[in-house]
């Protein structure tokens, strides 16, 4: 890492963690916790002076190339800084049409457009992507209920890429191969790991810590003319390609392939290139209902008993999120959100309406649930069931 690249992950992981954490104790003693409006104004133009000027010296400096991880950190870092600006509304994209962070978002294009991934910070900064100093990785603030987050989402992640990786690795095997039984079993613990791990965050997070100090971090905010969406802890290729190999999604359906196409630049350029394979191949459903003239087979029953299983926990993670995390740490907090801050809550982003009606199609189509309005696999899955009984 040069010097300045130096100095400013430092104050990333320092004085920017304070400010944070001492605008988020003024935020939390307000009765309307959702103002931000005249609270702090000192803190939060210590916040954007302190970042403006180590964000000048990085740009200055021009391309460095310093090879792919470290301009995908440095990216990260602005990105930090510009969500910040966002969450304090110091920025705030429906006031205005550009950013006022000139050179924040020139440094942010600058390395996005040349590595190839979106021009703002991405879940994987914040999950699988943050170094740990000693024990401590990047966050905005103090607060125990940030990490608490953070901690969930990357373990949630990891063990939907463990049973993605597993999936991955029966394409040149094929569904009747001897191991093919095996990478199931994988892919089936990594599910109940998700689960898990989910159930946990479900009962360990404060619903209005991470709604009022936690959740505005992840706002939409705008980099150079753009306005960019939220970042969120399904910005990665593993849970579409379990998705789109066990064949309970499909790439082309439109609005399943309209959220593949808004997702990719939010990945790691590895993943966009997972997905993209994944979106070639064709699924263990259809090669299991091809399949039906060896449905008396011992690797038959055995395969399709435990892609039925696999199938039953993908849909399982699916339901935890929606009817569990989004529920209750987004549905339910809105609604009882001060009317004047309601515009907030989706701005930029779809009405939330909008947004819980494609999640609430997107857990039926991976619970393969029994719908008339949209394509799902209940009545396939319902056909390998009888197959193995
Ligand atoms: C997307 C809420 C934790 C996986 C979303 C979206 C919301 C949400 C509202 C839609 C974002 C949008 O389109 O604008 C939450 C809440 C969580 C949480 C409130 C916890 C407090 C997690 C965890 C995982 C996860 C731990 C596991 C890795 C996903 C995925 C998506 C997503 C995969 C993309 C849409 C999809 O493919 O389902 N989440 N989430 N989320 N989240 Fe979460």
């Amino acid at each position: 890492m040069n010097t300045h690249t130096a100095i400013f992950d430092q104050w990333i992981r320092t004085g920017f963690v304070t400010l944070n954490s001492e605008l988020e104790q003024l935020y939390w003693q307000q009765t309307d916790k959702a103002n931000v409006e005249g609270i702090g104004e000192a803190l939060k133009q210590q916040l954007e002076k302190e970042g403006n000027a180590l964000i000048s010296n990085l740009l200055a400096e021009g391309n460095t190339d310093q090879g792919f991880d470290s301009a995908f950190d440095l990216l990260g870092n602005v990105g930090l800084f510009m969500a910040a600006c966002r969450r304090h509304e110091i920025t705030e994209p429906s006031r205005e049409t550009t950013s006022p962070l000139i050179e924040a978002s020139a440094l942010a294009m600058h390395i996005g457009a040349s590595i190839g991934v979106t021009p703002r910070f991405a879940t994987a900064h914040l999950t699988t992507h943050n170094k740990a100093l000693n024990g401590i990785y990047k966050r905005f603030t103090n607060l125990p209920d940030e990490k608490l987050f953070i901690d969930y989402n990357t373990q949630g992640i990891l063990a939907y890429k463990r049973a993605s990786d597993a999936l991955l690795k029966i394409l040149p095997l094929g569904i009747s191969h001897p191991l093919c039984g095996e990478l199931l079993k994988v892919a089936k613990q990594a599910l109940i790991d998700v689960t898990e791990s989910n159930n946990a965050l479900y009962s360990e997070l404060d619903k209005d810590r991470f709604f009022n100090c936690v959740r505005p971090y992840y706002k939409p905010y705008r980099v150079g003319k753009e306005v960019y969406r939220g970042a969120n802890a399904g910005d990665f290729a593993g849970i579409n390609v379990i998705d789109m190999l066990l064949g309970l999604c499909s790439a082309n359906e439109p609005s399943y392939s309209q959220m593949l196409v808004d997702k990719f630049l939010y990945m790691m350029p590895e993943d966009q290139q997972i997905l993209r394979e994944a979106m070639r191949m064709q699924s263990f459903m259809d090669d299991f209902l091809q399949a039906e003239q060896y449905k008396n087979t011992d690797w038959f029953k055995n395969h399709a008993t435990l892609f039925i299983q696999v199938c039953k926990l993908h849909g399982d993670t699916a339901v935890g999120h929606h009817n569990q995390l989004v529920e209750k740490f987004i549905a339910q907090p809105s609604k009882n959100m001060q009317q004047q801050h309601m515009s907030k809550v989706t701005a930029s982003g779809p009405p939330l309406h909008v947004l819980l009606d494609s999640l609430e199609k997107l857990r039926d189509r991976r619970a393969s649930a029994k719908r008339d309005d949209i394509k799902t696999r209940f009545d396939d899955l319902n056909t390998l069931k009888e197959w193995v009984k």
